[in-house]
């Protein structure tokens, strides 16, 4: 009996398995027919997202010289390291027929790739795609990209070409704006922000890039403004073209907003592929040190005599960074904009610094509104991201005149010399000539926490200089120029300020980069904190 129903035990058992086989092997037939369905309509759909907006579309791109959304990201990652995210994504919009408009990834390729091995987060937008207009959608699109990284710590990179607000969506694709502004505030001084405008960029939507960290444009293709022409000569009845309106010439020689600006959009892509190493991932890396050939004692005999005998004369300050720095280093940042301040971004003994100088071939380096702008944002990014900064001082002061004083000097140089009293990174200051008046205690003095103040034996150091001070205290006197070869002896020396402590030493011109590199070295673990604040209330 027991024997009787082991048996059907047994029978059913095998029973079972048998139809568990099978039910498996039909799971295994039915699974591999779908994922051969599937993963076929995915590799068609794929090739159409590779087309974007379509054959005739690319061509009109490139027939403006200018290149598609994808091969720009070919050439701004390394070879094979671009991952997309999205590709599928559709908009969601139904009025005006957009229901039967649907492109898949809608007019934007994100993703993230590496530049020179360095992780990086990119969008790219489509122009061949209802002209890369902003949806709702590809606003999500950008955000998602934004949002990881800021969660891994790497920089993003926008390549705008675009029509604005996508028309047929309304408040939707603004509120997509919105939040992209939004995330751009939120990221600012978290990871490095890097704008380069490839094509239009209108209306509000120029206020991302404006919101960014570096703003680059091409030449010719690319314009930037808040009302275009049409907009303009309705309200102002003024006839201005799109180009003189906001072209990349405006843009980086006249209002300061694009920061430098390429011939074409391969040099545009490989420019910034060049600028990448000089920037940290986050501000919680510090940039990668680099090789170093050039020799850290180098003595550059030319930087004795390269200040000219009499303090009217100009000279290059670009030479004196050129010969301080390690060789070819020097990647300027804004050459065409307020030139009588250089700002950009070098290596000592591999180390990036930030560099600020007074140019004195420039308004004899004298400080005015764009230039006090200009240094200012650029020493906050460097603080915001770990990278020390390094002064050159020949600066006569600031620039007087009505012009100045009705368009708010007094605010705008506030500014700069708020962002150097902020500023808690490694600071070292070389005074080479002229550093006079208030011009003198904003760049760097020793007195806003700088780190290591140093002047060549060519310094002049006062409130203003002979001539002028002559004038004031000495008006009535009978022999003015015995009176202005006294003050030059007392004053137009850096040896006063050496006596009060105010510079840690005077060095020889030649000397100047070993000095420099050993300070750097030394400040690798200064740690100075400003006191907890919700934030300051910068000047604006
Ligand atoms: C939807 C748009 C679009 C937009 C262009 N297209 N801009 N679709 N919304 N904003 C579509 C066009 O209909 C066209 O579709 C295709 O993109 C290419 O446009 P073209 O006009 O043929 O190209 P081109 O001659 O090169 O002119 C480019 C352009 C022009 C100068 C950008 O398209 C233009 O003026 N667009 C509108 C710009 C604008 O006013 N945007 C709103 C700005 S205000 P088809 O199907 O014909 O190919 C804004 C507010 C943001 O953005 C606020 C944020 C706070």
């Amino acid at each position: 009996m027991s024997l009787l129903f082991a048996k059907r035990q047994l029978t059913q058992f095998a029973r079972f398995k048998l139809n568990e086989a099978s039910v498996s092997c039909k799971y295994a037939v039915t699974h591999k027919y779908s994922y051969t369905t599937t993963s076929s309509i995915v590799n068609e759909k794929r090739k159409q997202i590779l087309m974007g907006g379509g054959k005739e579309k690319q061509d009109a791109q490139h027939a403006k010289g200018k290149l598609t959304a994808r091969e720009r990201l070919n050439l701004l990652l390394d070879k094979g390291s671009f991952r997309e995210y999205d590709a599928f994504v559709e908009h969601s919009c139904t009025d005006f027929n957009m229901d039967s408009n649907r492109i898949l990834g809608d007019g934007i390729v994100t993703g993230h790739g590496t530049i020179h091995g360095r992780r990086v987060f990119v969008y790219s937008q489509d122009f061949t795609v209802l002209g890369g207009s902003l949806s709702r959608t590809n606003a999500n699109k950008i955000l998602k990209v934004m949002d990881q990284a800021l969660l891994v710590g790497a920089p993003i990179i926008g390549l705008e070409d675009s029509g604005g607000a996508r028309i047929q969506e309304g408040v939707d694709s603004l509120a997509g704006y919105a939040d992209i502004f939004q995330k751009n505030v939120i990221a600012s001084g978290v990871v490095p922000q890097i704008s380069l405008i490839m094509g239009p960029c209108a209306g509000g939507a120029v206020y991302s890039p404006a919101l960014t960290d570096f703003t680059f444009m091409v030449q010719d293709t690319s314009y930037m403004f808040v009302t275009g022409p049409d907009v303009v000569k309705a309200v102002t009845n003024e006839k201005v073209t799109q180009e003189e309106l906001g072209g990349a010439r405006t843009h980086t020689r006249k209002s300061g907003v694009a920061h430098n600006s390429f011939s074409n959009d391969i040099e545009a892509l490989q420019g910034v592929r060049d600028f990448f190493p000089y920037l940290p991932l986050s501000n919680r890396d510090v940039v990668p040190h680099q090789l170093c050939h050039d020799p850290v004692d180098r003595q550059d005999e030319a930087l004795d005599t390269i200040i000219p005998s009499s303090s009217n004369i100009a000279y290059n300050m670009k030479e004196v960074i050129g010969r301080i720095v390690d060789t070819h280093s020097f990647y300027e940042i804004a050459p065409k904009f307020a030139k009588n301040i250089l700002i950009g971004f070098a290596r000592l003994n591999g180390q990036s610094v930030g560099i600020v100088a007074n140019q004195p071939l420039v308004s004899s380096g004298a400080l005015d509104m764009d230039a006090s702008v200009k240094a200012a944002r650029f020493i906050r990014f460097c603080d915001a991201f770990n990278i020390p900064l390094l002064t050159l001082v020949d600066v006569p002061g600031f620039m007087p005149g009505t012009a100045q004083e009705h368009a708010g000097i007094i605010r705008h140089g506030a500014k700069l010399l708020y962002a150097y009293c902020e500023a808690t990174v490694p600071k070292l200051t070389v005074i080479t000539r002229k550093a006079y008046g208030g011009a003198y205690i904003v760049m760097s003095s020793k007195h806003l926490r700088g780190d290591y103040n140093v002047a060549w034996p060519s310094a002049e150091i006062a409130v203003m200089g002979a001539a002028g001070a002559v004038e004031i205290i000495f008006r009535n006197h009978p022999d003015k120029p015995a009176m202005r070869k006294e003050y030059k002896e007392k004053f137009a020396t850096p040896l006063f300020a050496a006596k009060r402590g105010y510079l840690d030493d005077i060095i020889s011109p030649k000397e100047t980069r070993a000095r420099l590199i050993e300070q750097l070295d030394l400040l690798k673990s200064k740690a100075l904190k400003n006191p907890w604040k919700k934030h300051g209330c910068i000047p604006l």
